[in-house]
This record gives C-alpha cells, structure tokens and sequence, in this order.
C-alpha cells in the first residue's frame, strides 16, 4: 500500500463531519472557491449598500492617489469577506498582503509584515479578532500614525526603534465584530457589515458559478438550490456541484428542478436549506416536548447529539430563521418549526397541567 491508513481514516471522518450545509470551507474547497470568486466590485452580486459605499471609498481615494481609509468587513462566514479584500486591492491596482489573526502570535511577527509594506499595499488581516493583544497594540498605531517601534534585544536592555511606514490600508475581517476591541474597532474609516443573501441574489450566484463551471442549468434548478442555500453563496456554490455530480451519474448532466430536487433530498437539504440535524432537533422539541420549553442537555441527549453541536452548529440558523428560540426555561418549536415539520402545535394554553385539571 503506498497510502497512510490512518490518513486516510481521518479524511473520511472529515468528510463525514463537514456538514454540506457548514458556512465554514474546507480546505480543498477554497481552491474550488478561488475559481469562482468575483474579481471586481461589478462582478460582485448582492450587497448592494456595501457595494455603493465601498465603491464610493475606492473611487475617492483614487481621485485623491492616495491609499483608501482602513476598511473592515464583518459578517458571518460564506457570504464575501474574502472576495471583496482581493476586489479592493484589485479596483485600487495594488498588491495586496495576506495574513490572518491566528498566525500573528507576537507583535514581532505584525512587525515583520508592517515594515515590509509599499505605499499603497492592501494589508488583509483575516480573522483579525483572534490576534494577539500586544499585536493589536502595534496594529494601532501603525494604522493611526503608519509607524511602528521595531524592539531590538530582550529584557532591561531592549530598545525600540521607531520605523515609519508608507500609507498602506489595512483590511480587516471579523465573523466576530463584537470581539474587537474598541480602539481597533474605531480605527477603521469604514466599516462593512455583509448580510445574508437573499433568493434574488443566490439565484443570479448559482447561474454565474455554473457559467464558470460550464453546468447547464435551467431557471427552476437555479431556484431551487437558491432557496435552500441558507442566504450563503459559500453553500449555493457548494450545493451547485454536488448536484453537478448528480445530474451527471443520474441524469443527463442538465441540472433542472427534478435533478435538483432529488440531489438535494439524497444529500438531505430540505426546501429550506435545514439537514438532518437541524431537521432533528426541531423534530424532537415537537414531537417528544410538545414544542418545549425544555433544556438544552435533554434536548441534545434526544437528539444523540453533543450539546455544544445542537447549540452551536444546529441552533444559530434555527434561531435566525425563526424556527427555535432560546428562553430562560428552555427551547421553544416556535410556529414556524411546527408548519416546517407539517405538524400542528398544540392550542395555546392547553398544556399538561390543564389537561388534568379537575
Ligand atoms: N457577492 C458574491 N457574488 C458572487 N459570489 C460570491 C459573493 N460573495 C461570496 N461569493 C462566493 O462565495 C465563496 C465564499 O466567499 P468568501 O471566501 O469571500 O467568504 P468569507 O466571508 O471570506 O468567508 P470566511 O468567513 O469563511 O472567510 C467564494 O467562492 C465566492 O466566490
Ligand atoms: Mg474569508
């Protein structure tokens, strides 16, 4: 055998883990994802308000030949942070740096990178909450007064030598805003939050992924992976070629509704983008608790599930989208889970205890 077994053991784990569903890419996926990024601010479909402020800040900077203001983009995962870091250095004609919060541990490591700008380079911070707090600190000023103070020796002895930086603009981008600090927060000159897409939008995405990929796809296939993508091109993209697959074993490789319908239903993608996860714990909050309140540890041991799965990869969409809320007693179904599941809830104020009443 010329493969490691336990490799190979830990991929299909991986792949068993990473729901189709998931905002969040593997690391195969980006790759994919590269291909079908939008290279310029028209190309970039939906977000439309980001789309004319952002606009705006780049074409005044270039009239002025300056490098535009710090800019953050915060939103959750899927939905463009990425692509419109590489759209801004692109529209300004500048190359743009690429690091992430995670990999700066020191300020030393920031340093490094700070003191290797040009004038006019797009700095892309990734995940810029999870850098560390003596980084933050140099990020500031380097931001503010485009200067940073290099440390030369350790302990007693140490000096800081301040360095000048050329004008570059810092790109930032959070899925966790509330998680900056505010000193760094207030330094960005704008600040875009990206919302999620609406069917509209996933539509025209999943036609122009599938021009790139060369799928033929008909309007109502188009529409049907639109609506179950979970307002994230991230997932209409992935949800597009996992019926690509599908139309070609099973079908003739055009992807209309009924290709569409019967990929997604063999990957259990309900109509409205729920898997069997979140299917389940709706599921198992009606039919076994009458629709709750009840705890999240007996909801997640009904389920077969860890609490912090139900909680953390099942609840957010089922909160945002209106089918579970969170109260102090417990989960609630609220009426919209009940329609979901095609059942009826329970009349108000019929509950147990006045079932039994005498
Ligand atoms: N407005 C859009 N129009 C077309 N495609 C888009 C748009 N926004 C995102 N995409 C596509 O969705 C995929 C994910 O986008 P991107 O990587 O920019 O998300 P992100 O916000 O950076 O996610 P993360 O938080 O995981 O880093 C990309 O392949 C991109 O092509
Ligand atoms: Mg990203």
């Amino acid at each position: 055998m010329d493969y490691d077994a336990t490799d190979r053991f830990s991929e299909a784990e991986e792949a068993e883990i990473q729901r189709i569903v998931a905002a969040d890419a593997t690391g195969d996926e980006r790759a994919i994802e590269a291909a079908l990024r939008p290279k310029s601010l028209d190309e970039v479909i939906g977000q439309q308000r980001v789309r004319e402020q952002l606009g705006l800040v780049l074409e005044a900077a270039r009239a002025r030949g300056r490098a535009p203001d710090h800019v953050l983009l915060s939103g959750p995962p899927g939905l463009g942070k990425t692509t419109l870091a590489m759209i801004i250095a692109a529209e300004m004609g500048s190359p743009l740096r690429l690091t992430s919060g995670p990999a700066i541990t020191h300020a030393g490591d920031l340093a490094a990178i700070i003191s290797g700008l040009n004038e006019g380079d797009v700095l892309f911070v990734d995940e810029i909450h999870r850098m560390s707090r003596a980084a933050e600190e140099m990020l500031y000023m380097a931001m503010e007064d485009f200067r940073v103070d290099v440390i030369i020796g350790k302990g007693p002895g140490a000096t800081a030598i301040p360095l000048e930086i050329p004008p570059f603009t810092l790109v930032g981008a959070t899925t966790r805003a509330g998680l900056l600090p505010g000193p760094l927060r207030d330094r960005f000159g704008f600040t875009a939050h990206l919302e999620f897409y609406e069917p509209e939008d996933l539509d025209q995405i999943v036609h122009r992924s599938a021009g790139l990929l060369d799928v033929h796809l008909t309007a109502e296939g188009s529409a049907e992976i639109a609506g179950r993508s979970r307002g994230t091109p991230r997932i209409a993209n992935r949800l597009l070629r996992r019926v690509r697959d599908y139309a070609q074993v099973r079908a003739d490789g055009t992807v209309t509704r009924d290709v569409a319908m019967s990929a997604l239903e063999l990957y259990e993608v309900d109509t409205l983008g729920l898997d069997r996860l979140d299917r389940g714990v709706i599921d198992v909050l009606c039919r076994r608790f009458g629709g709750g309140p009840v705890g999240l540890s007996t909801l997640a041991v009904a389920v077969g599930e860890e609490r912090e799965t139900v909680e953390e990869v099942a609840e957010p969409f089922l909160v945002r989208n209106g089918f579970l809320a969170r109260t102090p007693r417990g989960r609630i179904a609220t009426p919209a889970a009940w329609a979901h599941l095609g059942l009826v809830p329970p009349a108000p104020g019929v509950t147990d205890a006045t079932l039994f009443e005498d």
